[in-house]
C-alpha cells in the first residue's frame, strides 16, 4: 500500500545504493563522466601554477618567451576546461536520462502487472508523483549532485595535496577554512533538513488539490464550489512560498559566515605568506598561486554542501519509487501453470468466499453454482449485493479468500494468466476509452483487425449507426479533445471492443445500465445470438429484469449470499426478493418495461 513515507535514512540510502548501482548497466558513459571530472579537476589545478612560472620566472627575470609559453599554457588549460565541462555534463546527463528512461520503464510496467487489489488502494495522485517528480529528482541527483560531490571531493584533495607541498606552515593555516566552512554547512542543514522536507511535501500536497480539481472539475462546477477550491489552493500555495521564505532566510543566515571565514583566511595567507615573501622564504608567484588554490578550494565545500539536501531528497525519492518497483504482485501465475486452450463450457463457484482487502466484512458468502455448457447467466441483485465481485473472480482480477472456481473442473488458479483472461471477454461496469480514434478504440485488443470486422461488432453493439453518422466515421477522435460521448454511447463502444476478442467466456457486467431499455433490448437479442454461436458461457449482470428475462438460468444474489436460481418463470413463482424487485421495477417505469 502507499502511503506519504516518513523516509528514514538508512532505507532511503541503501535505495540510493541500488540507484548507483544500476550505473554498471552504462560502463562506458560512466567512465567518461568520471574521467571528464577527473581530467576537469587537473585543468583547474594547473592554472595557478602556469600563473606562479609567470611571474616568477617570466616576470621578474624578464624572460618574454616564458610569459608567452604560460600565456599559451593558460589558454590551453582554459580550453581544456571547457572541453572537460562539456564532456563531464554530457555524459552525466547522458547516464541519468538512460538510466532514468529504465526505471520510468520499469515502474510502468510493474504498475500494469499489479493486482486490482493494489490500484485499490493506491491513490492514483500518489503513483503519478512518483512516475513524474520523485524520478525527477532522481535523475537531478544523477546528472548534477553525484558528479558535483565527486569532483568536490577530488578537487578538495588535490588542493590539499598541491597546497602542502608547496608550502606546508601555510597551507596548515589555509586549510582551517576547510572544517570551518564545513561545520557551517553542516549546522545549517541540520538545522534546516526538515524545513527542505516540508517545501516538497508542500509542493506535493498542492499538486494533489491541483489534480483533483481537474479531475473534478465539473463536480466542483455543479456544487458552486469554485471559491471555496481557489481559497484552498490559493492557502497551500501561501504555505508553500512561506516554507520557501524560510529557507532563503537560512541561506542568508549562514553563507555571510562562510565567506567571512574564507575572506579571514585570505587575510592571514596575505599576512604571512607576505611575511614569508619578504623574507625570501617563498616567492610572490607562488603567493599568487596559493591565493588563487584558497579560492577554488571554497568552490567545492559550497557544492558539497549544496548538494546535500537533493540528495537527501534524491534518497527519498528512491525509497518511494522502489516501494511500487519492489511492491508484491498478489495474483500471479502458478509455478506448474498451464494455458487455458478450450473451454467446455462448466464454470463451477465452489463454496466460494471473498473479503476485499481490508474491509470488515466479506463481499461474498458461500457461493455455489455450475454453469453448463452454452448457457446464458443472468446474475441479478441490488446495488452492492456483489454481482461485479463474482464475475471479477473468474478472470483472476481477484482470488477466492476461500473455496475455488472451476472451469471445467480445473481451478483457474492453475490457468497462466494470460491465457485465461485473453479467452475470458470483460465489458466492464465503469466504461473506459482511450484516447484516439474510434477504430483505435474498439480494436483495442486487435490492432490488426480489418474495417469489416470493427463495424460487425460495432453492428452488434447497436453503435455503427452513431459512428456512420459522423462526419469522420470510424476515424473519429475521441478523449480529451476529441468528441464529446455520451455514457451509453461510451457504454456500447465498450461492448463492441470486447466482442472483437478471442473470447470463450463473455461477461457483461451492467453494460447496458446507461442505455435506453429499447436500445438495450436489441443490444440484447444481437448479444443472445453471438453469444450462444461463440461463447461457451455468458454472464449478465444486470439491476433490471427486462434485461435478464431471456436468459436460461437467473442468479439472485443478496448482500454476498446466493438466494435463489432459475428462470424467470421459476424465480417469480418461488423467490420473495425477485417478486419485489421486480414489482419496484414495475411500478417505477411502467412505460419503460412495456416498450
Ligand atoms: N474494491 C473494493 N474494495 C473493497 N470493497 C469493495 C470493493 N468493491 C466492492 N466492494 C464492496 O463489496 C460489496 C459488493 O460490491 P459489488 O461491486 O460486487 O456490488 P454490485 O452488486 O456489483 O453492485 P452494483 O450493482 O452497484 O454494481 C459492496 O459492499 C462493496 O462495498
Ligand atoms: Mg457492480
Amino acid at each position: 500500500m502507499i502511503q506519504e513515507s516518513q523516509p528514514q535514512a538508512s532505507t532511503s540510502l541503501w535505495q540510493l545504493r541500488r540507484v548507483l548501482s544500476s550505473l554498471r548497466a552504462y560502463p562506458l558513459l560512466s567512465l567518461g563522466a568520471l574521467s571528464s571530472a577527473l581530467l576537469l579537476v587537473a585543468a583547474y589545478a594547473v592554472t595557478p601554477q602556469l600563473f606562479r612560472w609567470a611571474i616568477d620566472q617570466g616576470i621578474t627575470q624578464g624572460n618574454l618567451s616564458i610569459v608567452l609559453y604560460c600565456s599559451a599554457g593558460l589558454v590551453m588549460a582554459a580550453v581544456a576546461r571547457g572541453v572537460f565541462n562539456f564532456g563531464q555534463s554530457f555524459c552525466a546527463e547522458a547516464l541519468s536520462q538512460s538510466v532514468v528512461y529504465d526505471l520510468r520503464n520499469q515502474i510502468f510496467s510493474k504498475i500494469q502487472t499489479l493486482s486490482f487489489s493494489y490500484h485499490d488502494q493506491a491513490q492514483t495522485s500518489q503513483l503519478l508523483t512518483r512516475v513524474t517528480s520523485d524520478i525527477e529528482q532522481i535523475r537531478t541527483f544523477l546528472s548534477t549532485n553525484l558528479i558535483q560531490v565527486i569532483s568536490g571531493v577530488v578537487t578538495l584533495l588535490t588542493i590539499a595535496f598541491i597546497l602542502l607541498v608547496m608550502n606546508w606552515q601555510l597551507a596548515l593555516i589555509s586549510l582551517t577554512v576547510v572544517p570551518l566552512a564545513g561545520w557551517l554547512m553542516a549546522r545549517f542543514f541540520r538545522r534546516n533538513n526538515q524545513l527542505f522536507r516540508q517545501v516538497q511535501e508542500q509542493l506535493s500536497d498542492l499538486n494533489a488539490v491541483l489534480q483533483e480539481n481537474l479531475l473534478g472539475v465539473r463536480v466542483v462546477k455543479a456544487f458552486v464550489r469554485e471559491s471555496v477550491e481557489t481559497e484552498r489552493y490559493t492557502r497551500l500555495n501561501d504555505d508553500l512560498v512561506a516554507a520557501n521564505m524560510k529557507t532563503i532566510r537560512a541561506i542568508r543566515n549562514t553563507f555571510p559566515y562562510i565567506f567571512l571565514v574564507s575572506n579571514l583566511v585570505i587575510v592571514a595567507v596575505i599576512g604571512y605568506g607576505g611575511i614569508t615573501v619578504i623574507e625570501d622564504r617563498f616567492s610572490v608567484g607562488e603567493l599568487v598561486a596559493f591565493n588563487a588554490y584558497l579560492l577554488l578550494i571554497l568552490q567545492p565545500i559550497l557544492l558539497i554542501g549544496f548538494a546535500a539536501p537533493a540528495i537527501a531528497q534524491a534518497a527519498a525519492s528512491a525509497e518511494r519509487v522502489y516501494e511500487v518497483v519492489d511492491a508484491t504482485i498478489e495474483i500471479r501465475d502458478r509455478p506448474q501453470a498451464v494455458p487455458f486452450t478450450t473451454c467446455g463450457g462448466r464454470i463451477t463457484f465452489e463454496n466460494v468466499s471473498f473479503r476485499y482487502p481490508g474491509a470488515m466484512s466479506p463481499a461474498l458468502s458461500n457461493i455455489s453454482f455450475e454453469t453448463k455448457p452454452n448457457e446464458l447467466i443472468a446474475i441479478l441483485g441490488m446495488t452492492g449485493s456483489g454481482k461485479s465481485t463474482i464475475t471479477n473472480l473468474i478472470p483472476r482480477f481477484y482470488d477466492v479468500t476461500s473455496g475455488a472456481v472451476r472451469i471445467d473442473g480445473r481451478d483457474v488458479r492453475d490457468f497462466t494468466l494470460e491465457s485465461l483472461r485473453s479467452h475470458i471477454g470483460t465489458v466492464f461496469q465503469e466504461t473506459t476509452l482511450f484516447s484516439g480514434t474510434l477504430f483505435s478504440n474498439i480494436a483495442y485488443a486487435r490492432p490488426d483487425a480489418t474495417l469489416e470486422q470493427v463495424i460487425e461488432v460495432a453492428e452488434a453493439a447497436q453503435i455503427h449507426d452513431f459512428i456512420a453518422s459522423l462526419p469522420e466515421g470510424y476515424d473519429t477522435i475521441v478523449g480529451e479533445r476529441g468528441v464529446g460521448l455520451s455514457g451509453g454511447q461510451k457504454q456500447r463502444i465498450a461492448i463492441a471492443r470486447t466482442l472483437l476478442t478471442d473470447y470463450s467466456i463473455l461477461i457483461l457486467d451492467d453494460s447496458t445500465s446507461a442505455v435506453d431499455a429499447q436500445t438495450a433490448a436489441q443490444i440484447q437479442s444481437a448479444l443472445d445470438d453471438l453469444m450462444r454461436r461463440r461463447t461457451c458461457t455468458s454472464f449478465v449482470v444486470a439491476q433490471r429484469i427486462s434485461t435478464v428475462r431471456t436468459a436460461d438460468r437467473i442468479l439472485l444474489v443478496d448482500q454476498g449470499r446466493l438466494v435463489a436460481q432459475g428462470t424467470h418463470e421459476q424465480l417469480m413463482a418461488q423467490s420473495s426478493l425477485y417478486g419485489i424487485i421486480l414489482e419496484s421495477q414495475m411500478t417505477a417505469a411502467p412505460a419503460l418495461q412495456e416498450r
